[in-house]
Order: C-alpha cells, then sequence, then structure tokens
C-alpha cells in the first residue's frame, strides 16, 4: 500500500493505505475528524470542504494522496486552543446556521476567502460561496456572518 505523510491540523501524519482512499474517508474514518460532512458525494454541496495549503477544496472529490506532504485543516483545527474563531463567532452573532450540517464546510470555503481577497461585502461573498449549499435555506445569516468574519480576519491576522 502507498505511504502517505502530512499534517491534518497541525498533527504530522504517516499511514499507508489503499490508493483509492478519499481524503474525505481518511479524515473521517482512520483519523476520527467526522466535523467534515458527506452531503452529496459528487462535488456539489461543499459539506466536505476542508484547506489544502490554505486553499478550499472539496475532500469527497480528492484522494488522500493527493495530500501528500500537503497541510490540511479541518474544522477541527480551526478555532484557536480556548476559543472561537472570528468566522464561529460571527456565525453565531448572525445565526448563520439551523441544522448546522453545511456548517463546517461554509466556515472552511469562508476562512480561505480571506487568502482570496474576497471582499467582505453580500455579492462577492454570494459569488465565492456558490459551492457551498444550505438546505436550511438560511443564506443570508451565513452570508453576513462570513462578512464580518472576513472583516475581523483581516483585522487581527494572528486569528486567520
Ligand atoms: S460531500 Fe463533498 S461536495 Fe458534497
Ligand atoms: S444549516 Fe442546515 S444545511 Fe445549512
Amino acid at each position: 500500500m502507498p505511504r502517505l505523510t502530512l499534517t491534518v491540523n497541525g498533527q504530522a501524519q504517516d499511514l499507508d493505505l489503499p490508493a483509492s482512499t478519499l481524503l474525505l474517508d481518511l479524515l473521517r474514518e482512520q483519523l476520527g475528524l467526522s466535523g467534515s460532512h458527506r452531503g452529496c458525494d459528487t462535488a456539489q454541496c461543499g459539506a466536505c470542504t476542508v484547506l489544502l495549503d490554505g486553499r478550499a477544496v472539496k475532500a469527497c472529490n480528492l484522494l488522500a494522496l493527493q495530500a501528500q506532504g500537503a497541510a490540511v485543516r479541518t474544522v477541527e483545527g480551526l478555532a484557536p486552543a480556548g476559543g472561537w474563531h472570528p468566522l464561529q463567532q460571527a456565525f453565531s452573532k448572525h445565526h448563520g446556521l439551523q441544522c448546522g450540517f453545511c456548517t463546517p464546510g461554509m466556515l472552511m470555503r469562508a476562512c480561505a476567502m480571506a487568502r482570496e481577497d474576497v471582499p467582505a461585502e453580500p455579492g462577492p461573498v454570494s459569488v465565492a460561496l456558490a459551492g457551498n449549499l444550505c438546505r436550511c435555506t438560511g443564506y443570508e445569516g451565513i452570508v453576513s456572518a462570513v462578512c464580518e468574519g472576513l472583516t475581523v480576519m483581516r483585522g487581527e491576522a494572528d486569528h486567520a
């Protein structure tokens, strides 16, 4: 079996796994990080979104081996120790979730937006969130939360 070396939420991982293993299955089944959700399994809903070297990717649509040597960050690695990430605070404040199934993917997609220089305004944020679906249809709160979270992140770079 191929050997995979990467970091996940800052922790080094070195493991053998079948070449066909999806990144989402590595995270959920082998590493016990169940915060990345499986919604569609066809790269449409975004519930499985994680960061791969800072870029938002859909973990259901990548082989784990495609993360060879990379730094993966999941929703479990978002918050600083003992606190909340600015995006989490903003989602709470703006009621940016209902059932919460889409929330981990929304948070990770939003986290990547800070690097992409997406303006913290409803229009550009909505466009950037086009690949993340919320079946509870709470987009207004989500977009407001992302706008505020991006603003805070850019003012507090050490939290981003
Ligand atoms: S589960 Fe990956 S995009 Fe839907
Ligand atoms: S809060 Fe339920 S799917 Fe988005």
